[in-house]
This record gives structure tokens, C-alpha cells and sequence, in this order.
């Protein structure tokens, strides 16, 4: 199959592949600007972006709001190609970050782990594309439905399924039980539901499939079933161009599917992440009383919680041991690659 590209209102990817947001710290414009460059959609994430600022600990909100600004620049330097950043509706002052990356010029942004209604209003008077994760049809609809209150629709829609990596959109006993549609399933119901926006307001709003996708096959199949463009997170994690340290990479490659875990988040949702010693410690033992909180989430009890997931994603992806997310299917990810070698196997060409 020759793959289409990927046209999301004014913007076209030759390449109909989305790199998935990875927080903390994962992808930034490194491996954005890598995947825009190979002809895809890069994507920086926004969660805790800040980390590295000498005043992150003190200042968390002014660390996230300059490292937005200084990713963004440092992607449009590296690339010419579509960056979209990546914004998670259940952090706290999400609705300030989201500001800040549409005063930069963002090309899109991508909303998950919760509703995204707030988006339209955000966005209002930019030419920043707005796109929703949603793990149902009826998720979908919900968002449209406010959404239109504010005339406006879904640029695009990805549809995460339940082999995705981080946090999940469906109840805990649910995936442990094995009860979620598979995402092609999932692709075909969205993709009937958004039919009929398209038909009525005469416009066109691609699907995108995410989650566990590792093979060209697996691409064709849910665009024979209406994707018109797939994302991907884990596969481009072993990438040289990865923002991660090597040692996050490393447990990428070394681990099996045996490995994996679903644990329920301190975020209030279910999410998949690789058995590290630290997940093992804090499930079993319970972890160091926490110290000091980031503030990232609203509502976090944060006196009753296993982990701090900050700390947790902050350690991880500095090299030490910590908290790893990742997509189900990691057998077939056994080797550093590069976004080029990742394209080029799925599109085959
Ligand atoms: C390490 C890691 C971190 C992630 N962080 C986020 C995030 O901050 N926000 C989000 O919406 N999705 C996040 N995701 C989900 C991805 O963007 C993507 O949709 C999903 O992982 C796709 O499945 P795959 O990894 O099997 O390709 C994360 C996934 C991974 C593996």
C-alpha cells in the first residue's frame, strides 16, 4: 500500500505518522524536529518541561512557561517541517501552557488524560490546530458537542487504544480484564461519528490510530479501516534522537512484553510503564515519604500516593532509576535506530 499524505487543515505531512507526546522530557525538539524533518509530525511534550531549569524547584510554572518558548525556538531552528506540542488537560495550569505555545506559533496541539474543552477558547484567533485523544466514540462526541458551543471542530482526532503507552482512557479492571475494543475496533466507531461532522459541516477531520502500532501491516490495517494517518510513541524512543538518556532507551531494548505493568497512576488513571525496580519498590514497599510536591496535578493526594510521578518520570529520563512508561509489544523494540531507520521500515520505502 503507498501511503497518503497527511493533511491536517492547511498543514500536509508527506509522511502520515504523528511522533506521540512523551513526558517528562522524552520528546522534546530533539526528537520532534527529527520526525518533522523525515516528513511526520513531531511532537514536544509539555508535561514538566521545565525540569531542567536551575529554577525548576522554586519556580516550577516560570521553568515550564521559558522551556515551551526555548523547545519551540530550538525545533523551528532544527526543522521547516510540522511541530505540535503535546499538553495533558489533567496538569495543573494547562490552560497557561496551552497560551504560551499558541503565542509561539505552535502548529498544533494535541489534548489527552481527560476532556479538552477548554481548547477552543484557547486558541481562539490562532492559527494553531486543536486535536483531542479520545479513547471512545463517546468521549468523542462529548468534546465535539462543546467544542461546536464555540464554532469550532476537531482539526483531527486521535483514537488511543488500549496497548498505548502512559496513561490510558479506559477503567483499570477493564484493560486487566481484557474487556476494551482493540483499536482497530475503536478507529472504525470514531471514524463513524466523525463521518457524520464531516458530511454535515463539509469539512474534513482526519483519524489518527495510536497505540501499540509497531509494523507496516498493522498501519494498513487501520487505514483499510478509516485511519487516515497513525501515531507513534515507543517505537521512536531507541532513537539516537530521542530526548532521553541512553539508560531510558536501554530499558526499551532489554525489555520484553513479560516486563510491562499496568499500574494505576497517582494521575487518576490507569497507565502501562516497564517493571523497574522502582515501580517494583514503590507498588510493594511504598516509597519515601514525599518531600516536596511539584504541584503538576490538581487534587493529588499527595500524602497517599506510591510515588511522586514527577519525580518518578524526572528520574527515569535522566538516566536513574525510576518510572518508564511504554507501549505494549516491546519485544519487537530491541535496537538503538534512528527516526529515519523508524520511518522508512513501517512506510517500507
Ligand atoms: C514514555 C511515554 C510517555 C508518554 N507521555 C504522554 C504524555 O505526556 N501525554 C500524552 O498525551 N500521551 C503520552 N504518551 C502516549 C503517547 O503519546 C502515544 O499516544 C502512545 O504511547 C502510542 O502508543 P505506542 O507508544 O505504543 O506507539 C506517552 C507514551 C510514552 C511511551
Amino acid at each position: 500500500m503507498k501511503f497518503n499524505e497527511l493533511k491536517i487543515g492547511d498543514l500536509t505531512a508527506r509522511v502520515p505518522i504523528i511522533q506521540g507526546g512523551m513526558g517528562v522530557g522524552v520528546s522534546l525538539s530533539n526528537l520532534a524536529s527529527a520526525v518533522a524533518n523525515e516528513g511526520g509530525i513531531g511532537i514536544i511534550s509539555g508535561v514538566q518541561i521545565g525540569f531542567r531549569e536551575p529554577d525548576f524547584l522554586k519556580n516550577p510554572i516560570e521553568a515550564n512557561l521559558r522551556a515551551i518558548r526555548s523547545e519551540i525556538k530550538k525545533a523551528r531552528e532544527k526543522s521547516k517541517g510540522i511541530i505540535g506540542m503535546n499538553l495533558m488537560t489533567a496538569m495543573n495550569n494547562y490552560e497557561l501552557y496551552v497560551k504560551e505555545a499558541v503565542k509561539e506559533k505552535i502548529d498544533l496541539i494535541i489534548s489527552g488524560a481527560g476532556l479538552p474543552i477548554a481548547l477552543p477558547k484557547l486558541v481562539k484567533d490562532s492559527t494553531t490546530k486543536i486535536i483531542p485523544i479520545v479513547s471512545s466514540a463517546k468521549a468523542c462526541r462529548i468534546i465535539i458537542k462543546s467544542w461546536l458551543k464555540h464554532d469550532r471542530l476537531p482539526d483531527a482526532v486521535v483514537v488511543e487504544g488500549p496497548l498505548a503507552g502512559g496513561h490510558l482512557g479506559f477503567k483499570f479492571e477493564d484493560i486487566i480484564e481484557n474487556k476494551i475494543k482493540s483499536l482497530k475496533d475503536l478507529t472504525v466507531e470514531v471514524k463513524e461519528l466523525i463521518k457524520t461532522y464531516e458530511e454535515k459541516y463539509s469539512v474534513k477531520i482526519p483519524v489518527i490510530s495510536a497505540g501499540g502500532i509497531r509494523t507496516k501491516e498493522e498501519i494498513e490495517e487501520l487505514i483499510e479501516a478509516g485511519a487516515d494517518g497513525v501515531q507513534l510513541a515507543s517505537a521512536f524512543v531507541p532513537t539516537v534522537e530521542c530526548d532521553a538518556h541512553d539508560n531510558f532507551k536501554l530499558a526499551y531494548i532489554k525489555a520484553s512484553d513479560e516486563d510491562e505493568l499496568i499500574i494505576k497512576s497517582p494521575v487518576g488513571m490507569p497507565a502501562r510503564a516497564i517493571k523497574t525496580d522502582f515501580l517494583t519498590r514503590s507498588l510493594n514497599e511504598g516509597c519515601d515519604p514525599i518531600k516536596k510536591c511539584y504541584k503538576c496535578m490538581p487534587n493529588c493526594d499527595f500524602n497517599n500516593i506510591p510515588y511522586c510521578i514527577s519525580v518518578g518520570l524526572i528520574n527515569a529520563v535522566e538516566g536513574n532509576d525510576g518510572l518508564i512508561f511504554a507501549g505494549a509489544n516491546l519485544k519487537t523494540i530491541n535496537k538503538f535506530t534512528t527516526v529515519k531507520e523508524v520511518i522508512s521500515n513501517l512506510l517500507d520505502d
